[in-house]
Parts: structure tokens; C-alpha cells; sequence
């Protein structure tokens, strides 16, 4: 008899786990999954996986850490093997293009009589910057690279052209879209792919440096519509329409979704949850099972509005640092952040999101590869087997005994059976697992696993990918899948 995620029978396991290390266990303790494999209750895309690329130049510095680098979209050399490698694993990767400074970058275009310069610090301006600009040389230099890696790009669009900007951050006027629609129309003209524009980056709600009310904002995103329209005509695929790439906020959320639904095709909230990336308890809250449960709230009350405002759209989590202002290095960069990053791949899928979106690809402190190096940090790892083993259908998951064991579970990816995802919080105890499943033949598959070392066992095929920190550091920035290092 068939099921959701198999042919015959319970044939195949996937367990993907994290915890530690196998030195570090004192004390064993007993708990059990039990997955409900009838139906499924939530649907991610094939592609979930997406990571971000941003416009910091290198003068950009918090806390008297400069960890931007050349790692801007303006100078981040495209040229390098282990970069474009890094993306073509994905096949494709989602990569989204935007962050504070897309709201002050003017894009080059054929006609323009200025001269097209970066930017350039100034402690006065919004975001300690003066307005940039993107060559449009370089736009050309961006999307061979992106072609050839295949990658699909959502590209995040300048929202306060044309808006007055108050010292209160509030803001009048409606967006000028003219520069904008200049540098799409060029983007069609060269045949160049996006995959979605998106509109701004966190101007809704209380806004971070500005704002622009709900209403407003979808007059705005009714006008990309129109542009879209226009220029994509008798052009297939045709971009999807991303808007607003900013902080939940239910009731900026409830009227902008209001006021969409014939033209958003996705909503884009983004999660930096830890505080700032200078915060000394990072950590600590990492490892909070509580803490970590904090986020739910926001997946759940933005799964309950698009259920309830009648829009087609869906949601992404368009970009999420975890820790803001360029995160926190040895912690947002290192094995630690595994634990927080699966878990919000896990928790925004149950609520039914379709896309997350990393900061960053590369640059800043929280960088799946390193900013110099372009070696992969423990997180690209996480989010290559996430891309690998889990499948699109999510299954209600159900763990009892500590609080300290998190799981996860999918239909597997590319062979029939489930991936379960666990990650063990508590670096001293060893849990036994007994894992249960619900099938529609009234039975229960019964199978055991332990939970902090790399045992195996029990019935049925199984593959098991068991990711630890090096000599059970966590601030360890090489991950260990099954004992061995991870290199490239
Ligand atoms: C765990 O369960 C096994 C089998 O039911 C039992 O023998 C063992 O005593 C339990 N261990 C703990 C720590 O409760
Ligand atoms: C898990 O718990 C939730 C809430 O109690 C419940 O609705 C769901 O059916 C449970 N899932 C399984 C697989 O037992
Ligand atoms: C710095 O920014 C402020 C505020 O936008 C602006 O008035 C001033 O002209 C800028 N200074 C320079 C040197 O660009
Ligand atoms: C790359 O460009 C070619 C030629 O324009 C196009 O057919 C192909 O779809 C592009 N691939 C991606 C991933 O954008
Ligand atoms: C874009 O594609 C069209 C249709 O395939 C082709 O005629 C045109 O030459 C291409 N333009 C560029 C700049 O490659
Ligand atoms: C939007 O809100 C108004 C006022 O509450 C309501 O009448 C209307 O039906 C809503 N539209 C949609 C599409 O939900
Ligand atoms: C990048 O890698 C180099 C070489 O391993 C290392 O020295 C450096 O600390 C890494 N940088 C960051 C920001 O992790
Ligand atoms: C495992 O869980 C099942 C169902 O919850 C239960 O019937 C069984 O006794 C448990 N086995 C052990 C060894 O705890």
C-alpha cells in the first residue's frame, strides 16, 4: 500500500541529526518521535534554500569590526572557482539581492549624463552612507556569473526614490519608479533572468532608518505590477512580484495583503530574533529551547493572514541574519549557528513558508562562506544536506522527553521515505530515540536510534548524517559529518 512519501512499506530513512560532539555525553535519557506520515501539512518549494548578497562596502563597520570586506555585490570577485562552485552545488540556489543599501543605490543607465560613483561613508546619512550607484558594466558582470552558477536571482529594488524623508523616519510621496524601470528594461533587453523584483527592504511597519504606510506600499507594488506587465509582455516566465522584505508587523501586514491580493505574488518578512551581534548571550540563547520557540509566534500569525485575507501570495522569509549588524564572528560564522539556522529551516517550514532566505551568501559575520577565503562555514554544510535530503511535503512532528531535542521531519527528497531532522541542544546527554510513525495502515514502524553518537541500527534502509563540532567546539568553524571534516 502507497503513502504520501513512499511506494511500499516504511523502506527508507533519512536521519539528518546535529548535536556536539561524541566526546562530550555524561548522561543518557530516553524520548520518543512520533511523525504522522497520512498527510502532510505544510508544502516548502523544491528550492527552499536561498542566501543573500548585499551592497556593504567595505568601510562598513559595527561595533569596531570591519567584516564586510570585498564581499559586496559591487566588488566581490566573481571570478573565483570556489565561489562559483559553492553556488552550482544548489542547482540552483535562490539568491536574493538587497539589504539597507538598496534603498540609496541608483542604477546606471545608457542615457545617464552623471557620473555613476559608490558609495561613500557619511555619518550624517541615512545608514552612515551617501547614495551608490551600480555600473551598469558590472550588472552585466553580475548576471554572467549568476547565469553560468545558476542561480536564481530575486533582485531587491530601490523603494525611496522619489520619497521625502522625515526625521522621524516617516516618509510622503509615492515611489518614483523611473530609475528602476530603466534598469529593468535593460535587464530584458540583455536577455538576463530574475527570477522576482522585489520591492524595498524593511520599510513597512516601524521601518529601520524610514517607513512607508501599508496603503501606500501597495499603490507602490501595484505600480511594479504595471511595469512588469509592460515590459515582460509576450516574455515567459515572467518575474514574480516580492514585496515588502521587512519586519512582521500584523497590522501593516493585514492591510498591505488587504490591499494586494490581485499582485503580490510573495511576502518577504526577515528575522534577525537574537538581537544585535554584539550581544553576549548569543549563544546561551541559541541553545534556549524556549528561545528558540520565540519565533513560532511570527510564522504562525502570518500563516494565519494569508489564510484569512483571500491572496493567492505566499510567504518567504525573504532575508534573516539572526544576530543584526553584521552578526557576531565565532558564533553566527561558526558550528553553534547550525543549531540556529536548521532550526529555523524546520520551524518556518511547519508554518508553511516556501523560501528562506540566509543572510548572507557571503560577507558580514554570518556569511555561509568565508568572506576571504570562500570556504564553506558549518552552515553552508547544513544548508546543502537541508537542500539535499528534505523534501517538499512537511509532516506534523511530535517529540516527547527533553526540551532540549528538537525534530523535524519530510518527505525525503529524491528517494521515497522520510528525512527526519533532529538536533540535540544539550551538549551532556546522550538521547535515545524511539521513533514512531502513523501510516494509513493503522501501523506503527518501530525503529530505534540513538541520538549522540553514530550507531547504527534497527530495520529498514537507512542513511544517517550525524554533523558534530570539531573536538566539541562549538565556536568551531569546521563541522564534522559522521566524524570526518567537512572540506570542500
Ligand atoms: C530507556 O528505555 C529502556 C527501554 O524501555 C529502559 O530499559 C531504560 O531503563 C530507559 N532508560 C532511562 C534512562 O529511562
Ligand atoms: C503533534 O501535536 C500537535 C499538537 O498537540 C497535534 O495537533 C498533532 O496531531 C501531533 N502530531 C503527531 C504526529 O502526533
Ligand atoms: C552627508 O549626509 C547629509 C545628510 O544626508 C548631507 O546633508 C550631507 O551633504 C552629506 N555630506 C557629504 C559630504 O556628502
Ligand atoms: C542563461 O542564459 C541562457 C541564454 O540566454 C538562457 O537560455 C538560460 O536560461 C540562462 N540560465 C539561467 C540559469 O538563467
Ligand atoms: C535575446 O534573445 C532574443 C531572442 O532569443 C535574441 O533575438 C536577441 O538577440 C537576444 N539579445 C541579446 C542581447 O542577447
Ligand atoms: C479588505 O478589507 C476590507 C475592509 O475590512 C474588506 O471589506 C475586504 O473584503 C477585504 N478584502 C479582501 C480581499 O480581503
Ligand atoms: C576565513 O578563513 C581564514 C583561513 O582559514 C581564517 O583565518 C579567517 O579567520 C576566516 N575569516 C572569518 C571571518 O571567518
Ligand atoms: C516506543 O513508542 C511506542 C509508541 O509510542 C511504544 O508503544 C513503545 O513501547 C516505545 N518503545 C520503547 C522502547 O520505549
Amino acid at each position: 500500500m502507497g503513502s504520501l512519501c513512499w511506494q511500499m512499506g516504511i523502506s527508507f530513512w533519512v536521519f539528518l541529526s546535529i548535536f556536539w560532539s561524541v566526546f562530550v555525553n555524561t548522561k543518557v535519557e530516553n524520548g520518543s518521535v512520533l511523525i504522522d506520515g497520512e498527510s502532510g501539512i505544510a508544502e516548502i518549494d523544491a528550492n527552499f534554500i536561498c542566501a543573500t548578497m548585499d551592497w556593504w562596502p567595505p568601510e562598513k563597520c559595527d561595533y569596531g569590526s570591519c567584516s564586510w570586506g570585498q564581499a559586496s555585490l559591487l566588488n566581490v570577485d566573481l571570478s573565483n572557482k570556489v565561489f562559483q562552485n559553492a553556488i552550482k552545488a544548489f542547482s540552483p540556489l535562490k539568491i536574493r539581492l538587497g539589504g539597507s543599501l538598496q534603498d540609496e543605490l541608483i542604477y546606471e543607465t545608457e542615457d545617464q549624463t552623471e557620473p555613476c560613483i559608490p558609495f561613500s561613508k557619511n555619518t550624517s546619512a541615512l545608514f552612515s552612507f551617501n547614495e551608490g550607484c551600480l555600473p551598469l558594466s558590472r550588472w552585466d558582470e553580475l548576471n554572467t556569473f549568476f547565469n553560468e552558477t545558476g542561480a536564481r536571482i530575486i533582485f531587491g529594488l530601490n523603494a525611496l526614490n522619489g520619497r521625502e524623508l522625515h526625521s522621524d523616519t516617516s516618509t510622503t510621496g509615492a515611489w518614483d519608479s523611473t530609475n528602476a524601470e530603466s534598469l529593468m528594461r535593460y535587464t530584458v533587453k540583455k536577455n538576463y533572468t530574475m527570477y522576482a523584483w522585489e520591492l524595498g527592504n524593511e520599510l513597512c511597519g516601524s521601518g529601520v532608518g524610514a517607513r512607508v504606510t501599508a496603503a501606500q506600499y501597495a499603490i507602490d507594488t501595484m505600480t511594479l505590477k504595471n511595469i512588469i506587465e509592460e515590459i515582460y509582455d509576450g516574455i515567459e516566465p515572467k518575474p514574480l512580484v516580492i514585496s515588502p522584505g521587512g519586519f512582521f508587523d500584523a497590522n501593516w501586514f493585514k492591510e498591505f495583503l488587504n490591499k494586494t491580493t490581485e499582485i503580490l505574488d510573495v511576502v518577504t518578512h526577515h528575522i534577525y530574533d537574537l538581537g544585535a551581534g554584539v550581544d553576549k548571550d548569543l549563544v546561551k540563547k541559541i541553545l534556549d529551547p524556549s528561545y528558540l520557540d520565540g519565533e513560532a509566534d511570527t510564522f504562525k500569525q502570518l500563516e494565519n493572514i494569508l489564510e484569512t485575507s483571500g491572496t493567492p501570495a505566499s510567504a518567504w522569509v525573504g532575508e534573516a541574519g539572526g544576530a543584526y549588524n553584521s552578526g557576531h564572528h565565532l558564533v553566527t560564522d561558526a558550528f553553534v549557528f547550525s543549531f540556529w539556522y536548521l532550526n529555523q529551516l524546520g520551524m518556518s517550514s511547519v508554518y508553511d513558508t516556501k523560501t528562506y532566505c540566509r543572510q548572507t551568501l557571503i560577507g558580514g559575520n554570518y556569511g555561509l562562506l568565508n568572506t576571504t577565503t570562500f570556504e564553506p562555514n558549518p552552515d553552508y554544510y547544513s544548508a546543502l544536506l537541508w537542500h539535499r535530503l528534505m523534501g517538499k511535503t512537511v509532516l506534523s512532528t511530535n517529540f516527547t522527553g527533553s526540551k532540549k531535542m528538537r525534530s523535524y521531519a519530510h518527505c525525503a527528497k529524491e528517494s521515497d521515505g522520510i528525512t527526519l531532522l533532529l538536533l540535540n541542544l544539550d551538549g551532556k546527554t546522550t538521547i535515545d530515540v524511539n521513533l514512531s510513525v502513523n501510516t494509513p495502515l493503522k501501523t506503527r514502524a518501530q525503529i530505534e536510534m540513538v541520538v549522540q553518537d553514530t550507531k547504527t541500527g534497527g530495520s529498514g534502509t537507512r542513511e544517517e548524517y550525524h554533523l558534530t563540532a570539531k573536538d566539541g567546539n562549538l565556536h568551531s568553524q569546521t563541522m564534522m559529518l559522521n566524524g570526518n571534516e567537512l572540506t570542500r
